[in-house]
């Protein structure tokens, strides 16, 4: 059995500004700011918005994530941002090697890694996302896929340390696909068994979360199968009333 927090991890994405962040953030504070210490909030909004919101969230148990860093500490990296920046800014954890950075962005395993790890020195906690495509879940290649993600996108060094794992098959993002009950528990209790190897510790001692197409409906079942830490959501995080459902599902 988990014994760890369960975690309702918003990702915004490149939505958002000013009054709907004041607008969403009052509403989940007030409705969701007082969860018991076992659930963790996290509000991932665009980095423009992450201060404003870490400085609303104040007082509540609500904390505040990025959704990427640069590896390096500082330099001269036009459009990135530092992960002591996101810290700064009032952030506590970061999304990393979330699907659309790796397709978009071209962000390969190796890069994630080293977002990690630099996300750790600076005492972020990464959200380190991977999962696979259709097209290798049609060709049985899934779990395979995951595991060689997960060898070269979490740091050996992330031993002994915070960080999450986030499952989010790609095909489930954004599209109203959700795997089955079973093959989310097959994938988490595969993590968690790379993850134990991997860095050396009883499996289960990570935080594995799903992502993909969550929503009020199916947060509360999805939250129950075996091995799952907690959700990261994305579309249905920009609706107030219904992030907060997902949030009480908790
Ligand atoms: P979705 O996105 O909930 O809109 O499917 C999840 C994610 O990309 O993190």
């Amino acid at each position: 059995m988990s014994t760890h927090k369960t975690y309702i991890i918003g990702n915004w994405k490149m939505y958002g500004d000013l009054a709907m962040a004041r607008a969403l953030v009052e509403e989940v504070a007030t409705q969701a700011g007082a969860m018991p210490a076992s659930v963790e909030v996290i509000l991932c909004p665009p980095a423009t918005l992450v201060r404003e919101v870490a400085d609303m969230i104040t007082g509540f148990t609500v904390r505040v994530g990025g959704q990427d860093c640069h590896e390096q500490v500082d330099g001269a990296f036009t459009g990135d941002i530092s992960a002591a920046m996101l810290k700064d800014a009032g952030a506590a954890y970061v999304i990393l090697g979330h699907s659309e950075r790796r397709g978009g962005h071209g962000e390969t395993n190796h890069a994630v890694r080293h977002k990690a790890l630099r996300a750790i020195k600076t005492r972020l906690i990464p959200i380190i996302c991977v999962g696979e495509t259709l097209v290798e879940r049609e060709a049985g290649r899934a779990a395979e896929v995951v595991e060689q993600q997960l060898w070269e996108s979490v740091p050996e060094e992330a031993r002994g340390e915070v960080f999450l794992v986030a499952y989010e098959p790609v095909w489930a993002i954004g599209t109203g696909k959700t795997p089955t009950a079973e093959d989310i528990k097959q994938m988490h209790r595969h993590i968690a068994k790379v993850l134990a190897s991997k860095v050396g510790l009883a499996a289960g001692a990570i935080p594995v979360v799903y992502g993909g197409s969550v929503k009020a409906e199916n947060a509360r079942d999805i939250l129950t199968i075996e091995g799952v830490s907690g959700v990261l959501v994305g579309g249905a995080s920009l609706k107030a009333a219904e992030f907060c459902k997902i949030v009480k599902s908790a």
